[in-house]
């Protein structure tokens, strides 16, 4: 697919547990590109990590710390692999500099797979107590949330190398 969108970022949107870090690694590897990671990108500007900043300044702040610095990496100048959170999606500014900065690759899967990926993972700040149902009611809320992307791909029966391979073909 010959995409209009700009070329030197790659940015990777999707759910909580779908697989963003692997697939960034992979792919900036094989281009032999930088991989930034907005979470990672926030907790080294704000010096404390995202649970401490939801815990302290609470949703809001934390997606107005998340906006300014995703609009920083996708104003970088040079070529960019950006695994984004999976709230990024949520204001429309932000999906609307990330279609006008880069080829947005969203990935979905299974809510089981996903499930299964976050609970090792109890820092979350979204998936305080109950971790099924928080998850289930979070996808029912962001549902079509992430179809803006220029290419979406299920990777539920994927490996890394299998969902790198499709979005390479189709970038
Ligand atoms: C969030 C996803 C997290 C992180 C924060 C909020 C969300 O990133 O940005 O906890 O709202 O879905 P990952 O998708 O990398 O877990």
């Amino acid at each position: 697919m010959v995409s209009q969108a700009s070329r030197d970022k790659l940015i990777l949107i999707g759910f909580m547990g779908t697989g963003k870090s692997s697939v960034s690694r992979l792919l900036a590897d094989k281009l032999g590109w930088l991989r930034l990671d907005a979470d990672e990108e926030i907790e080294r500007a704000e010096g404390r990590t995202i649970p401490e900043i939801f815990a302290s300044d609470g949703e809001e702040a934390f997606r107005a710390i998340e906006s300014r610095v995703l609009a920083g990496l996708i104003n970088r100048k040079e070529p960019i692999v950006i695994a984004t959170g999976g709230g990024a999606v949520l204001r429309e500014e932000n999906r609307e500099a990330m279609l006008g900065g880069g080829f947005v690759v969203a990935l979905a899967c299974s809510a089981e797979r996903i499930i299964a990926r976050v609970k090792a993972d109890t820092e979350r700040p979204l998936l305080q107590g109950d971790v099924e149902s928080r998850v289930h009611a979070l996808l029912e809320q962001r549902k079509g949330i992430y179809d803006f992307a220029h290419f979406s791909i299920d990777t539920t029966e994927l490996t890394v190398e299998q969902v790198v391979e499709n979005v390479l073909r189709e970038w």
